[in-house]
């Protein structure tokens, strides 16, 4: 049997790694400024986390959600007091996309409606209510395209009346900066009138901060640098360092009724091991500041060239966008200069590298950007 091939990839075969480094099977090191597409926080193979995982697997590594779970007693308890959410709840699950699912039905339970609001250039992940609220045609099947959402522009506030006026809807959905679609940012006072618009008109304001949160762009999530507090908060990617963990934080407006919402591995011994670990290194290592610190000395170092156009994003969530494909630049920094790079479209490149990246790691990237972009 051979692969499904659907992704288009590097020849590069990863073998180890420890924190920002990764080496290969020919032994050959690079740094990593991608992350594996934001979901190493701590750094690869953290002691800590790594030990974590190892004791928990020696004890018990899997059982239902019909038993007592103390380990996600504690993941709730810690993620409410990280991320200032204490009166929140946690329903764990295990992926992203699985993170926004939950997060639109469970708005839907609550409200007895079914439309969404979502924006353009918008990226929710590729189950059936995820991938519906994605504005990206070409990974949405005739199947997915029943769903009842709506795309407006980002930080248009007046188009996002415009849809709530019209009635039915359940929630409004929104990235803390977006992603996959190019590094926006919704601007502060956007995500402010979003959250009262949700108010007069009786939607759920849900956060996807699922590549935006955990600390990437200096606070625990994006969202907080507008003082907002949505309805939902939805996580994935660097709350388990890469052991598949997904979850969303409920404001205590909402009821749970058994039954609502399930999942068989959501929660598991294993993912609540490393998302403690994970929790345990960002407090002791200050990655939350870490992460604004070298992303804020990336930005600011980057040459002025005239093939950037522009660039965006907060803390170790940036963009640089060209006026021209990035493909032969990416290769050149990967191939070349040794650096794993994100990608955003064809003119973008994405860095988002674990929280631990250290300013040496920073000036080796700048060195080799300046260089590869001057050829
Ligand atoms: C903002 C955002 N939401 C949701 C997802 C989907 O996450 P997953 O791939 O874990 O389902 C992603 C993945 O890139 C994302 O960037």
């Amino acid at each position: 049997m051979e692969l499904f091939d659907v992704y288009s990839l590097f020849n590069v075969t990863p073998e180890r790694a420890r924190g920002c480094t990764v080496w290969d099977d020919q032994g050959q090191e690079y740094l990593d400024l991608y992350g594996g597409h934001a979901v190493i926080s701590v750094g690869h193979s953290h002691p800590h986390y790594v030990q974590a995982l190892k004791d928990q697997l020696d004890k018990i590594g899997f059982y239902s959600n019909s038993v007592r779970n103390p380990l996600q007693e504690e993941l709730a308890r810690r993620i409410g007091a990280a991320s200032g959410y204490e009166d929140y709840s946690l329903f764990l699950d295990n992926s992203g996309a699985e993170s926004n699912e939950n997060a639109a039905k469970l708005a839907s339970f609550q409200t007895g409606r079914d439309r969404i609001i979502a924006f353009r250039r918008s990226f929710h992940g590729r189950t059936s209510g995820a991938v519906a609220m994605t504005d990206n045609p070409a990974i949405v099947s005739p199947f997915n395209t029943h769903h009842r959402v709506s795309f407006v522009d980002l930080n248009d506030g007046e188009a996002v009346e415009d849809e709530l006026a019209k009635g039915e809807v359940a929630a409004v959905i929104v990235e803390g900066i977006q992603g996959c679609g190019g590094i926006h940012l919704p601007q502060a006072g956007f995500l402010q009138a979003l959250r009262r618009l949700c108010d007069r008109y009786g939607a759920a304001l849900i956060l996807d901060e699922v590549q935006s949160g955990y600390g990437r762009t200096g606070k625990f999530f994006a969202h907080q640098w507008a003082g907002i507090r949505p309805d939902i908060i939805t996580m994935g990617k660097g709350i388990a360092n890469g052991f598949p963990c997904g979850g969303i934080l409920i404001s205590p407006r909402f009821q749970a009724r058994k039954g609502m919402l399930g999942t068989t591995f959501g929660g598991n011994y294993l993912a609540c091991a490393g998302a403690l670990a994970v929790l345990d290194i960002i407090e002791q290592e200050h990655l939350v500041e870490n992460a604004l610190e070298v992303g804020e000395y990336i930005k600011a170092n980057l040459p002025a060239s005239p093939r950037i156009r522009e660039v965006r994003g907060k803390g170790l969530m940036l963009g640089i966008e060209f006026n021209e494909s990035v493909a032969p630049l990416r290769q050149a920094l990967l191939y070349d200069k040794h650096i794993f790079t994100g990608v955003a479209g064809q003119n973008m490149i994405r860095l988002l590298a674990p929280l631990c990246l250290m300013k040496a790691e920073a000036d080796r990237f700048l060195e080799a950007f300046n260089e590869v972009i001057a050829q």
